[in-house]
């Protein structure tokens, strides 16, 4: 027989190989590429190091427990390595083996690397790419989703947890992915759904492709379930890697300080002239981000869906922020009920993990209409109130023309604990516009009533009288103002009263 380093050799080469050459070969058919070949390219090289490599699954029902159905390290591989030399505990289901799918030995190596993730205070990623519940284990592995999805909850908020799905994700398996703080997506190779096209025939008898149900354009344009789908397995790993780079490792660690080669004190003139003089006109809330961040970059977070909000991640002074604007090409940047909830959660995770908000605001109310209110609109609007108003990290808000009505102070108004608080020159402060206004007080009878308003509230002049707004600045000079007071409050500490949770509306 073989001796024991033999047979350790031995076993590591299977390990290497999933579930073989055959089924390597299938799965770079697809254009996809295998779990090791991913977690290489997501890592600094050299710097993964594996656990569980001899784990086995311990099913012994239809023929399982034959040596040709074992294969050592189950159907997923998990470790830590370094991003940009900084650590990260990873996943990666392997579709060779088993279609990737989840045995009781997969969900606890997962879950290992989970708890360590969560003890030393490093993020998780998993690359998900399974069949779903291993079906020959039956409860065994529904047993294994949930020792996950306690650990995402449990992590939540501790630790930033990302989603990359890069194959099929289906039935309770889409519920991991659905706990962590951002999903990833790739372009027609991966899908989500809760049940497949064959289950939706039967039950609904509707006609529709994997790709229509669960794509990633379905999830990143028309759900809301996924935050951003790349090209290829590649350009999702490459991204993956930009975007690991925004994060603080823990909610212990202040957000990560880059190099930065752009002067904290660089005016942008372009600003002093991009709000168009008139009031109804639209124009590019990302021109205004692209101008005041770091070099331009701006991560954009979901930026197929609820297009009226924008959000995401930059630099500021080389320092990571979160952005939030109100888009005025799309729907005039009103807030409704997918924009709200979309602006809401970035904004929770921003605040869970010590990252600065700014906030650009130009909105004019929330949305009307029946659909908004039988949709729910009050509770879904009181999410951003509620995340705006419950976070205590350095809050910095620009006001670049409408804040109309209860959306002005939705968007991290002074009054909602706003550390620094500013209006350009075109800011409006006001309860609605002013042709709305006029309407509703006059009927419409007093002929220069309109002019008296627009004289009177479509400016900054009444919120900065009150100091609702520290102060008017010339927008050419945000950079430096963003800059100056981000210095001023890293030091910031600010708490709320003891609670077991809050009770956000869900
Ligand atoms: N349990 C056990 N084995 C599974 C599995 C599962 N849930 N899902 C896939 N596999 C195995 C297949 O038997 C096949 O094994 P083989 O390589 O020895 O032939 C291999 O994984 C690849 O699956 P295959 O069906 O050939 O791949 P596909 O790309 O054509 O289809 C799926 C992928 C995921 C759509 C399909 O496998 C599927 O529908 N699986 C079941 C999904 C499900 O209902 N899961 C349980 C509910 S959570």
């Amino acid at each position: 027989p073989p001796s024991v380093p033999e047979r350790i050799e031995e076993k590591r080469r299977a390990a290497l190989l999933g579930g073989g050459q055959a089924r390597i070969d299938a799965q770079h058919k697809r254009g996809k590429l295998t779990a090791r070949e991913r977690i290489l390219l997501l890592l600094d090289p050299d710097s993964f190091d594996e656990y569980d490599m001899f784990v086995e699954h311990r099913c012994s029902d239809f023929g399982m427990d034959s040596s040709k159905n074992k294969y050592p390290g189950d159907s997923v591989v998990t470790g830590r390595g370094r991003i940009n030399g900084r650590l990260a505990y990873v996943f990666s289901q392997d579709f060779t083996v088993f279609g990737g799918s989840l045995s009781g030995a997969h969900a606890q190596k997962i879950c290992k690397v989970m708890d360590q993730a969560a003890m030393v205070g490093a993020p998780v990623i998993g690359l998900n790419d399974s069949g779903g519940a291993r079906i020959q284990e039956g409860v065994e592995s529904l047993a294994g989703y949930a020792d996950i999805f306690l650990r995402n909850v449990l992590c939540s908020g501790v630790v930033p947890q990302i989603s990359l799905i890069m194959g099929p994700c289906a039935g309770g398996a889409v519920y991991s992915p659905a706990l962590t703080d951002f999903t990833f997506m790739v372009k027609d190779t991966s899908y989500l759904f809760i049940t497949g096209p064959d289950v939706v025939k039967s039950v609904t008898n509707e006609d529709v492709t994997q790709e229509q149900l669960g794509g990633a354009k379905t999830h990143t344009a028309v759900s809301g379930v996924a935050h951003r789908a790349f090209e290829n397995d590649i350009d999702a790993l490459l991204n993956l890697r930009e975007f690991f780079n925004y994060l603080p490792l823990s909610n212990r660690d202040p957000a990560p300080v880059c190099e930065c080669h752009d002067a904290s004190d660089r005016l942008a003139p372009e600003l002093d002239t991009i709000v168009p003089v008139e009031s109804t006109k639209a124009y590019d809330m990302l021109d205004i981000i692209h101008s005041v961040v770091d070099e331009r970059e701006f991560f954009e977070i979901m930026p197929s869906y609820a297009r009226n909000i924008v959000v995401g991640f930059a630099r500021m002074n080389g320092r990571t922020v979160g952005i939030v604007g109100n888009q005025p090409k799309v729907a005039s940047g009103c807030l409704d009920i997918n924009s709200s909830v979309k602006g809401a959660r970035f904004v929770r995770f921003c605040d869970a993990f010590n990252i600065p908000l700014i906030t650009f605001v130009d909105v004019p109310g929330f949305l009307p209409g029946t659909a908004q209110e039988y949709g729910g609109i009050i509770r879904h609007g009181a999410k951003l109130l509620f995340a705006f108003a419950e976070a205590t990290v350095p809050k910095i808000t620009i006001i670049t023309r409408k804040a109309y009505g209860g959306a002005y102070d939705v968007m991290s108004s002074k009054h909602l604990r706003g550390d620094a608080n500013y209006a350009w020159p075109t800011a409006e402060v006001a309860v609605m516009g002013a042709k709305g206004a006029v309407q509703i007080i006059f009927r419409g009878k007093e002929a220069d009533a309109e002019a008296e308003y627009v004289d009177k509230f479509a400016n900054p002049f009444p919120a900065a009288m009150r100091g609702f707004v520290d102060d008017i600045i010339q927008p050419s000079t945000t950079r430096m103002r963003i800059c100056h007071d981000l210095d001023v409050l890293a030091s910031k500490t600010q708490s709320s009263p003891w609670k077991k949770h809050a009770n956000i509306p869900l």
